[in-house]
C-alpha cells in the first residue's frame, strides 16, 4: 500500500543519517572514511576520534534502526494485524532491514556508508528485547575476550536467530530467516574484516585509552 512504501522510503531516510560522516565533518574537520578502517561507524569514529565521537555516533545509530522499525506503530499497513501477530513482526523487520540499507547506502553521504552493526542491533532492540541482551552478551564478551570488534559483531549477530529460536518457537519460520538474512548480510560487509581476522591483522580496540585523530 501507499503507507508501507511511505513508510519503507522513511527508513531508508532514517538510515541514511550518516551519523559518523557528519560527527567527523562537523567536529574535526575530517571525513572519517578516510581514516582508519575507512569506514563510516561507530567502532572506526571510536578508533580515530576517540569516545566523546564514537559513543554518540553509537547512539545515534542504534536510535536509527530502533525509530525505523518502530514506524510499524504509526504507519499501520491494512494486512498487519494485531501487533504482537507474526505479520506485524515482520513489517517491523522489514522497516529495520531497510533503515539498515540506508546506513550502508546513505544517500546523504555518497551511498558510501558503514556496516550496519548498530542499526541493526536498534531494530533488533525494538523487536525482541531478550535476543537484543543475548547479542549484547555474545558481543561484549567476545570484545573483552579478543579486543576485536569486528568478531564481536558477527558472533553477536549469529546470536539473533539462535536466540529467537530458544526465546519465540513461535516465530521461528519468518524471523528465523530474516536472521540468517542478517549474518549473511553481516557477513559480506566484514567481508575485509572476515579476511584481516584470518591473517591476524585486524586491529584490536583499545577499549580504555584515548585517541587522537
Ligand atoms: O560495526 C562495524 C564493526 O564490526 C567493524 O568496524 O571499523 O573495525 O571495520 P571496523
Amino acid at each position: 500500500s501507499v503507507y508501507s512504501i511511505s513508510a519503507l522510503i522513511l527508513a531508508y531516510l532514517f538510515g541514511s543519517i550518516p551519523t559518523a560522516v557528519w560527527i567527523g565533518q562537523a567536529f574535526y574537520g575530517i571525513d572519517i572514511r578516510e581514516y582508519g578502517s575507512g569506514n563510516a561507524g561507530a567502532t572506526n569514529t571510536f578508533r580515530v576520534l576517540g569516545k566523546k565521537a564514537g559513543i554518540p555516533v553509537m547512539l545515534i545509530d542504534i536510535l536509527k534502526g530502533w525509530t525505523a522499525t518502530n514506524l510499524a506503530y504509526f504507519i499501520p499497513i491494512s494486512l498487519v494485524g494485531h501487533h504482537n501477530s507474526i505479520a506485524f513482526t515482520n513489517y517491523e523487520l522489514a522497516l529495520g532491514i531497510t533503515a539498515v540499507m540506508g546506513h550502508l547506502f546513505p544517500i546523504f553521504a555518497g551511498f558510501r556508508g558503514g556496516k550496519g552493526i548498530a542499526t541493526l542491533f536498534g531494530m533488533v532492540l525494538a523487536v525482541h528485547l531478550q535476543a537484543a541482551l543475548l547479542c549484547v552478551f555474545v558481543f561484549i564478551l567476545v570484545l573483552l575476550i579478543t579486543r576485536y570488534v569486528s568478531l564481536g559483531s558477527i558472533l553477536a549477530g549469529f546470536m539473533y536467530p539462535i536466540a529467537v529460536i530458544f526465546i519465540f518457537p513461535v516465530y521461528i519460520k519468518s524471523v528465523v530467516i530474516y536472521g540468517m538474512c542478517m549474518c549473511i548480510l553481516i557477513l559480506v560487509t566484514h567481508q575485509k574484516n572476515i579476511e584481516r581476522l584470518l591473517k591476524g591483522k585486524e586491529s584490536k580496540v583499545n577499549l580504555f585509552k584515548k585517541k587522537t585523530a
